[in-house]
């Protein structure tokens, strides 16, 4: 087991069991209304920034956990191959850099990056109380503050580049894909862990419900977070594209092999796409 985070069954958690490509869900319209929302690097930087010593605790409660299980199947879908390093950007307090790093059996040398000081901070933290090593021969996991939007990385340098509920706050989404492909190696993988709504309309309605009216409640009483981070929650997941709508987004981005898998009844969605080996395909 090369995960602490090990915590359920694949089988028993992803929807359907579909593992290839998914048929149904998208977001209609996400496009328009998502722009009315503001996500100017200001506004959630000071917002990640404030609710960042309880960013981690109301991660696990308000997901009940579930958290876990997408970033352990994430990287078992999306496995590492050979010793090319890995990119996790906006990595937040790092949880998918980490399960990279422990999933390479900390022979991959790993960076997260991200915009905020405050979540490094704690990434960082967390590393020296949970992960440092006294093996020499350990590959380096780093920090480095960095716009997704502007990565400060050399192109076709990493075999992974991931992101987990990153991207829906980034504000020009595809300026960050095409940074992530950048950086990414020929034939590397770009993956993608993005929250999005339920298939299942009667389920869809329950859990949008308790998604507006219940979660901003428990957080912003745990969090009390003058900006409204739990309330931005469910304003950008309705906003933002998902299932099919996002692949196709992925693939104007120039990625090849897209694929999705929802997850937990769909209010997850991983994504894997992959970076030509030539660079012959270029955003339309
Ligand atoms: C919801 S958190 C996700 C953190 C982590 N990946 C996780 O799964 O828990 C979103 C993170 O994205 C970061 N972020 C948002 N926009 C960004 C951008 N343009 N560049 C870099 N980081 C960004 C925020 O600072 C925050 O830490």
């Amino acid at each position: 087991m090369s995960s602490p985070e090990i915590h359920h069954s694949a089988d028993s958690n992803a929807s359907s069991g579909s593992d290839s490509q998914a048929e149904t869900s998208s977001n209609e319209g996400a496009s328009a209304s998502e722009s009315s929302i503001d996500k100017s690097g200001q506004r959630v930087q000071k917002m990640f920034g404030e609710i960042a010593p309880r960013y981690d605790l109301m991660n696990h409660v308000l997901s009940g956990g579930t958290d876990y299980y997408w970033r352990w199947y994430t990287i078992r879908k999306a496995s590492p191959q050979g010793t090319a390093p890995i990119l996790d950007v906006c990595t937040g307090t790092g949880d998918l850099a980490f399960a990279y790093w422990l999933r390479g059996q900390k022979k991959i040398a790993v960076t997260g990056s991200d915009f905020t000081p405050e979540m490094l901070e704690l990434a960082r933290e967390k590393f020296n109380k949970e992960y440092s090593t006294k093996n020499n021969d350990a590959a380096n996991v780093e920090f480095i503050q960095a716009d997704t939007q502007q990565l400060p990385f050399e192109d076709d340098h990493f075999q992974i580049v991931s992101v987990a509920f990153g991207l829906r706050n980034i504000a020009d989404t595809m300026q960050g894909l095409k940074e992530m492909k950048r950086v990414c190696l020929p034939g590397g993988r770009i993956v993608i862990l993005e929250f999005s709504l339920p298939g299942n309309r009667l389920l869809r309605g329950i859990y949008s419900w308790y998604f507006r009216n219940i979660l901003p409640r428990i957080g912003q009483f745990f969090a009390q977070n003058k900006q409204g981070a739990y309330e931005y929650l469910p304003e950008t997941v309705s906003a933002f594209p998902y299932g099919q709508e996002l692949a196709s987004l992925l693939e104007r981005a120039g990625l090849e092999k897209v694929k999705f898998i929802p997850l937990t009844f769909g209010i997850a969605t991983l994504y894997i796409g992959s970076k030509p080996e030539t660079n012959k395909q270029q955003e339309s």
